[in-house]
């Protein structure tokens, strides 16, 4: 029976256990082990395998990559290339938030498209698959990487909405058109009405403003759902424009919760009455966990 490796960073241990547990009980035969990092005095990152990896068939690599997206993205590619370079056969990755995927387009002259120099950089050491969730933009993240696997939550999501907040009149609301498919496919798990809001981004301050909207949402409590918060700019500018419609209360669920400079004390200052992440960022919010898919999708690519 082929012998795999979870192998975590330090603070992606607890979620590299749970993906471990998830994998023996499907009767894979996997170790976990947790990788020693440091960082040279000149700021270089050091990482080490602490085990002898000849007697692995493939190793699984689990990076939460925010925050410290640059450093964490070089050590999972010294990982990589360290696995493969010491007889490995099969090295998946797993970075459940994908830093700069939402370069996924030359928004302005001269600018990179920064999703695909990460995705060619990772693609060039020889991976046999990344597999990340909810990444921004899908159709981008595939077109030009056939090893690169999108889970989505919102099977998820729809049943922490019904386990929550159920049996009130609710609305689900995408804050901007690009997220608009995300609340289509939640909405079918639970046939939920949904509606979405037209966003603008001033692509040199990053400032967002909204298009007022006639929504149906007098009386109704409001799930607004996102990919990511950063600054909290959008969650902060759809409620503001929900509760002048009359929404009742206002829930936000975001897959990746980067909360930056308080985002979560903004936002719950401006009305909104829960924040839920995932705990592909580790936050006090994270309270659904993207553990079983990343283990599902695993489990359909380690040799028995
Ligand atoms: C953008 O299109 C994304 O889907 C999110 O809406 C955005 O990244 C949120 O950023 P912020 O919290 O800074 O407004």
């Amino acid at each position: 029976m082929a012998k795999h490796l979870v192998v975590s960073f330090p603070w992606s241990s607890d979620m590299a256990l749970k993906v471990t547990n998830y994998l023996l009980s499907r009767g894979f035969n996997v170790d976990h082990v947790i990788l020693e990092t440091k960082q040279f005095p000149d700021g270089e990152s050091y990482i080490r395998y602490p085990v002898d990896l000849s007697t692995y068939e493939s190793v699984v690599i689990i990076q939460r990559a925010y925050p410290e997206q640059d450093r964490r993205l070089i050590q999972t590619m010294l990982a990589i290339h360290a696995a493969k370079d010491l007889g490995v056969k099969h090295a998946h990755v797993v970075l459940p938030y994908l830093p700069y995927s939402r370069q996924d387009r030359r928004f302005r002259d001269g600018e990179p498209v920064s999703l695909l120099t990460i995705l060619s950089l990772i693609n060039s050491l020889g991976i046999d698959s990344l597999i990340t969730v909810d990444v921004h933009k899908p159709e981008a993240f595939t077109a030009e990487c056939g090893k690169c696997v999108n889970l989505e939550p919102f099977a998820l999501y729809a049943n922490y909405i019904g386990s929550s907040w159920g049996g009130r009149p609710m609305a689900l609301l995408s804050p901007d058109l690009g997220s608009l498919w995300r609340v289509e496919k939640t909405s079918k798990y639970r046939g939920i009405s949904y509606s979405y809001l037209e966003k603008f981004r001033d692509r040199v301050t990053g400032e967002v403003s909204m298009k007022p909207k006639e929504l149906d949402v007098r009386g109704k409590d409001v799930v607004i759902i996102d990919d990511i918060i950063a600054t909290g700019g959008t969650i902060m500018e759809a409620t503001k424009i929900l509760k002048s419609l009359g929404a009742g209360n206002v829930h936000v669920i975001a897959t990746h919760c980067l909360l930056l400079n308080n985002a979560d004390t903004r936002i719950l200052n401006s009305g909104v009455s829960s924040i839920t992440c995932t705990d592909t960022v580790s936050t006090n919010y994270s309270v659904i966990s993207v553990v079983d898919l990343i283990g599902e999708a695993l489990a359909g690519r380690l040799v028995p």
